[in-house]
């Protein structure tokens, strides 16, 4: 049996196959946040052909959340009405759509990742704004110092992933992602070399995780039973004295309590500079540790680029969804030309067609 072509069941959301994209943004929102259909509308659509799952990239549950001003929010109706169509291209495909809700704590206010200013704080004088973090740690050198959040403005953080939830819903979402890895807000509070707060949200690992377990229960709160609630995390840290593997481990069964359905093991990006490994599926022993040790539903990702290695992660017990990003990003058609009946009508025959050889010959009846 194939696993990966063997559907997933996440409450009562069945994934048709074991393979997802996860969220990555794409910093091409149009004014006001929103998705820009020339865009984002033919992206997820191609990449959604052949999945199981489509996470769409970070979405900003408020203007202060954002990373960039280039990112996607959901804390309007304009935005709702837009992420709607964003989910139906991706359903129409045979995908469940997810959206991944993100407040980017003190990695707020930067630029996009590419160009001459890119991947750099975003001066005042540039549309700059103040970020928001458990502690005025700034994220690296050269980036703002950020605003240490009064517990006012921490409940209403949860408050804001709540109501993105329920606007995700109603846009047609069938699933919802927190992300709380990679150094975002969510993360931030877990991790020691970001939060230094000496109030309930600082200190000892039940109060580090406070904010976590309140996001996750309102946000499961505001989410119909049947939809599944995905938590990405940042197994570890990379750095001495930061959040480790253990307290993935300690954590995930207390989620799972809290109503979250699967953990999304990613790593990294607490703070610069940072040292991490990398090679093939360098990521994926994290995604195999939590589900081992906790029991807990896992995704695994990180440098998965052949169906072969998606499928022996499958197989070994690995995870139980395989994530692939980058590869995805420029071979959307992998998973459909390795079972063109996922496929929308139009391309199924040149599927069939064109990977019927090995040696990369069209077979001759083209
Ligand atoms: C361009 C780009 C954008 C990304 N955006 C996000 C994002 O919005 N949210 C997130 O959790 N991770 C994001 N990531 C991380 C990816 O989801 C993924 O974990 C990472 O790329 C490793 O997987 P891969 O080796 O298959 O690409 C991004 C990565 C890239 C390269």
């Amino acid at each position: 049996m194939d696993m990966l072509f063997t559907p997933l069941r996440l409450r009562d959301v069945e994934l048709r196959t074991r393979l997802g994209l996860p969220a990555m943004s794409t910093y091409q929102a149009a004014p006001g946040n929103l998705p820009d259909p020339r865009w984002h509308l033919a992206h997820y659509q191609t990449r959604a052909v052949g999945m199981g799952l489509v996470v769409v990239e970070a979405t900003a549950v408020a203007p202060e959340g954002l990373a960039t001003p280039d990112d996607l929010g959901l804390w309007d109706d304009d935005q709702t009405q837009a992420l709607a169509e964003v989910a139906e291209v991706i359903a129409a495909q045979g995908a469940v759509p997810a959206l991944q809700l993100s407040h980017a704590g003190r990695k707020a206010s930067r630029t996009r990742p590419w160009g001459e200013s890119g991947d750099a704080p975003l001066a005042e004088a540039d549309g700059g704004w103040m970020p928001l973090a458990p502690s005025p740690l700034a994220f690296a050198d050269g980036y703002r110092v950020p605003a240490e959040m009064t517990p006012q403005q921490i409940e209403t953080a949860v408050t804001q992933f709540a109501a993105a939830t329920a606007r995700a819903v109603t846009a047609g979402f069938r699933a919802v992602e927190l992300h709380a890895g990679h150094g975002r807000l969510l993360h931030s509070f877990l991790s020691p070399i970001a939060n230094r707060r000496t109030d309930a949200y600082g200190g000892d690992f039940h109060s580090r995780t406070l904010l976590l377990r309140q996001t996750v229960r309102t946000v499961r709160a505001a989410l119909p039973d049947e939809l599944p609630l995905l938590v990405r995390m940042s197994c570890v840290d990379f750095l001495p004295g930061g959040w480790t593997l253990d307290d993935t481990v300690r954590i995930a069964p207390l989620l799972a309590a809290d109503g979250a359905d699967l953990i999304d093991c990613t790593s990294g990006g607490i703070a610069r500079p940072e040292t991490r490994p990398t090679g093939p599926c360098w990521q994926t022993p994290y995604a195999a540790t939590v589900r081992h040790k906790t029991g807990m539903p896992t995704a695994a990702v990180g440098k998965i680029t052949t169906l072969g290695q998606a499928r022996e992660l499958l197989a070994d017990g690995t995870c139980d969804l395989v994530l692939m990003g980058r590869q995805l990003l420029v071979d959307p058609m992998l998973p459909a030309r390795h079972a063109p009946d996922l496929a929308p009508a139009p391309y199924q025959r040149a599927l069939a067609t064109t990977t019927a050889t090995s040696d990369g010959h069209l077979p001759p009846e083209l």
